[in-house]
């Protein structure tokens, strides 16, 4: 077979013509895959001369026209041809060109269906760990920040509006949560999709006495697939994997919409380096967070790619179909948007800083205490929903007469609204005094965000 020649000639008379050419090829985003496919064909054929179907031999002469076949494709010095439509043939044609007749036995009990569901697997598994090794840094740079801010207090808000008082390690640490159920559900995903579907062939398996465990064990998989109809199509994990991704990427894009409110000059929370902010062709004055919001924007890819994956496998009839070659568009679309977004995140909150005065200044607004104040009473022993309407009245009052906080009511005036109320209200009513007395785990204090940054550093440590 020459190359630019097609395994099937025999079969089908007269060339493709040259619309279906460029319509079928998959070779133009599916070269990514080449060190994946030739690990996959020297393991294929490892387990050939095993069992006899090849000699020792015609393997040693195999495995080394696709070594020098993977370091021409990593010189940029392989020719390639999209007649042959996708990488597996590509390599397949080279090898037959290279060594001639062992190279014809290569593609022996194998079929591109079970070849490229390898493929894809040995690149996820990568690909996740790549990921994984992403979000760890996001993780740092976020528990980074954190540490300086253990005691500094920020406003926490429900439905954009002001609520209670948190301190702004706590705030960050919020997104150290997220992302470590995102870098587990990776894991869990890398788990499942570990197996080998390497001898289920084009859909039936093989006559011949294909040693799957031996070509799975090759290639570092937990374990083989069982059923072979299923494994030639089961795409699943490309759909969880970009579901894995899609969570990242909202987590991302909603540390994005909170930093681009911070950097408004109506909160001016946050101050990110000049490095990740764009000026306006325009406006002299501006200092725009672009990143910020391609980070938000580019989370509409990934889950384009998640609806587009899901649609792909909706109604295919059993079992492999050309549909299924779209597959990889997608994946590799949100693993590239999602790997750029986790990278662009951690660079900015690496470089971005808390303007703690500003945000201190701004504390008093919104009666953030309000809810300690119920509690207080709480304590004293009046029923929650007495409390919650005595302390709503006091902030009607306020209000009314012009005060900004609890703490400006005279004494009198709250003990007239509540007998239960003493000279110790004034320890809680302000942000700081509200933060210090949180007491359940998990909550927003500077106690357990200091709890919580000791057991990050651990936990990302062993990551
Ligand atoms: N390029 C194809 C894909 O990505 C490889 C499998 C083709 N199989 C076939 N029977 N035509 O799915």
């Amino acid at each position: 077979m020459a190359h630019g020649e097609k395994s099937w000639e025999k079969r089908l008379a007269g060339g493709t013509d040259e619309l279906a050419v460029n319509f079928v090829e998959s070779l133009s985003y599916d070269r990514r895959l080449y060190k994946y496919d030739i690990v996959g064909s020297i393991a294929h054929a490892e387990m050939l001369s095993a069992v006899g179907l090849i000699t020792k031999a015609e393997f040693g002469e195999t495995k080394k026209g696709l070594l020098e076949i993977a370091d021409e494709i990593a010189a940029g010095k392989f020719a390639f041809d999209k007649r042959q439509e996708d990488i597996h043939m590509a390599i397949e044609a080279a090898l037959i060109a290279k060594i001639g007749e062992p190279g014809k036995k290569l593609h022996t009990g194998r079929s591109r269906n079970d070849q490229v569901a390898t493929d894809i697997r040995l690149w996820m598994r990568d690909q996740i760990e790549i990921l994984q090794t992403f979000l760890t840094k996001l993780q740092r740079a976020l528990v980074k920040l954190a540490e300086k801010h253990t005691d500094d207090i920020m406003p926490a808000y429900t439905h954009l509006q002001r609520a209670q008082p948190v301190t702004i390690a706590s705030y960050l640490l919020s997104f150290v949560e997220m992302t470590a159920r995102d870098w587990s559900r990776l894991k869990a995903c890398r788990k499942r999709l570990n197996v080998c579907p390497l001898g289920s062939g084009a859909v039936a398996g093989s006559t011949l006495p294909l040693d799957r465990p031996m070509a799975a064990e090759l290639l570092g998989f937990a374990d083989i697939t069982y059923n072979s109809i299923d494994a030639v199509s089961d795409r699943d994990f490309c759909a969880e994997f970009i579901f894995c991704c899609s969570l990242v990427a909202s987590h991302l894009s909603r540390l994005a919409e909170d930093w681009i409110l911070f950097t408004a000059g109506e909160f001016a929370f946050i101050r990110t380096d000049d490095a990740y902010c764009t000026s306006s062709s325009m406006m002299p004055q501006k200092r725009n967070p672009d990143m910020l919001e391609l980070i938000r924007g580019k989370t509409g890819s990934v889950y384009g790619a998640l609806i587009a994956m899901l649609t792909i496998l909706k109604g295919q009839p059993s079992t492999y179909n050309r549909d299924l070659q779209e597959d990889k568009l997608h994946v590799f679309k949100a693993a590239d948007v999602t790997e750029a977004c986790v990278q662009m995140a951690e660079a900015i909150v690496s470089h971005t800083r808390f303007d703690t005065k500003k945000i201190a200044d701004g504390l008093d607004a919104g009666f953030l205490d309000a809810t300690a104040m119920a509690e207080y009473l709480v304590v004293k022993g009046v029923p929650f929903r007495e409390a919650h309407g005595i302390v709503g009245s006091l902030v009607a009052a306020c209000e009314k007469e012009g005060k900004t906080k609890l703490a400006d009511l005279p004494p009198e005036q709250m003990q007239s609204a509540c007998g239960k109320i003493e000279k110790d209200i004034f320890e809680i009513l302000n942000p700081a005094g509200v933060c210090k007395n949180y007491k359940t785990i998990g909550a927003a204090g500077p106690e357990n965000a200091r709890a919580q940054i000791k057991y990050w550093k651990e936990k990302i440590k062993e990551q």
